[in-house]
């Protein structure tokens, strides 16, 4: 018995460094976002003399927001202190914290692990903020990650504060910068006294990634993580493929993890297209789950009504008017209140910009400016299902 658990765990591995397929892996090199690298630099060279710089970060779901952002800011960081300056970088989720307390909690624990999770109230916190800044002769390089979900909960009322507390205090020379990284236009979320205080201008939008751009980035992993010659180079090819129908980076490296696991399990030394498609059937199910829990009860109940539509009918296309009614009908069976035709149409907007469905116009033959939706990449009943058990 002892053995084939023995045989198991020493069995040899196409990967050779699992840790490079982590979601936080950060390489050294990032494939097809250098201009983005070097827009950035242009931006925050004037935290170099003590000028505080606000910019957005915005893209669809795995266009490398969070690993830009984090190569940018160490790399600016340690660059800086060359130049004798300090620079505290915190990087915040804010889907995990996502009230001003508990960002602030975040940004002192940077400076004090110990720092207590209560006891303290916003202002008092930023107030030993700045204290910790002055202290240490620094300035605060903070990214407020998913801001949206912040905003959302909390309003702008902390990006409001810090922004002004910079400009107050820019004569003491600790000015407070803010990377905001979002998949949504957080601008529009911020009220107008947070909107002043905020650069409009310094903006920088992701694009989802070209089939051949995650072709290069799943070569580079594969270097990173595989051993040589594991990965054949029609598997790479049918991952670029898969993965360019979402453009996510995140998808295509889950892919390939997955599909080295497969060949790990078969105790075979070479990931073949087979794998790829073996570990494509079992990935969609939890990037599925993970981009749900990032919806909205109106966003999921627009993306049910489409599927359920979709089932109904048999169909590849559903037109948006159709949807909509059944969006009603939906609604009513969740006990909710259907939104106006405006908002439900900002939902199938948030619903397409999380990759689920593609939207395009009608073709001849059919009048005004219809919309078909098609739902390319997931067997409509799983995600009925799927639904239904989130809305629940
Ligand atoms: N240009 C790139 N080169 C190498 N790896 C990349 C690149 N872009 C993204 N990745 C990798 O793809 C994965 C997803 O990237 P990241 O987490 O930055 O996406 P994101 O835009 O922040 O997505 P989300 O909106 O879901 O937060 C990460 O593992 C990241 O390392
Ligand atoms: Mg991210």
């Amino acid at each position: 018995m002892s053995d084939i658990i023995e045989d198991e765990l020493f069995s040899s591995s196409v990967i050779k460094d699992l840790h490079a397929l982590d979601f936080d892996y950060v390489p050294e090199e990032l494939p097809h976002r250098t201009e983005q690298l070097r827009r950035l630099a242009q931006m925050f060279k004037p935290l170099l003399n003590d000028v505080s710089q606000n910019a957005v970060v915005r893209g669809p779901v795995g266009t490398g927001k969070t690993v830009i952002i984090k190569k940018f800011c160490n790399s600016f960081v340690n660059i800086a202190r060359k130049q004798g300056k300090i620079i505290e970088y915190v990087h915040i989720n804010c889907r995990k914290r996502s009230t001003d307390a508990m960002v602030l909690i975040g940004i002192l624990n940077h400076f004090d692990q110990r720092f207590p999770d209560r006891g303290f109230s916003v202002q008092e916190m930023l107030q030993i903020l700045h204290k910790q800044l002055q202290r240490r002769d620094a300035q605060l390089l903070l990214v407020l990650d998913e801001a949206d979900a912040l905003l959302k909960k909390s309003g702008s009322n902390l990006v409001y504060n810090l922004t002004r507390f910079t400009d107050e205090t820019m004569k003491t020379d600790n000015p407070i910068s803010i990377i905001m990284v979002s998949q949504k236009d957080v601008l529009s979320d911020l009220d107008l006294s947070a909107l002043s205080t905020f650069k409009r201008s310094n903006t920088i939008i992701l694009d989802k990634y070209a089939r051949d751009e995650l072709y290069d980035i799943i070569d580079q992993r594969v270097g990173l993580a595989f051993h040589n010659h594991t990965v054949s180079l029609d598997s790479v090819d049918l991952i670029a493929d898969i993965a360019s129908e979402w453009g996510d980076a995140r998808f295509a490296i889950e892919l390939l993890w997955k599909a080295g696991m497969c060949a790990d399990q078969q105790h075979v030394q070479l990931v073949v297209p087979e794998h790829v498609r073996a570990a494509k059937a079992e990935t969609y199910s939890v990037v599925t789950e993970t981009k749900l829990e990032n919806l909205g009860k109106h966003q999921l109940l627009t993306l049910l009504s489409i599927a359920k539509r979709l089932h109904r009918d048999g169909a590849a296309y559903a037109n948006t008017g159709d949807v909509e009614k059944t969006y009603a009908i939906t609604c009513e069976e969740y006990n909710e209140k259907p939104r106006a035709h405006t908002m439900f149409w900002s939902y199938l907007k948030e619903v397409e910009n999380a990759g689920f469905i593609h939207i395009k116009l009608s073709g001849k033959g059919q009048l005004g400016t219809t919309q078909l939706i098609s739902l390319p990449d997931i067997p409509v009943e799983i995600l009925v299902d799927k639904l239904d058990g989130f809305l629940r």
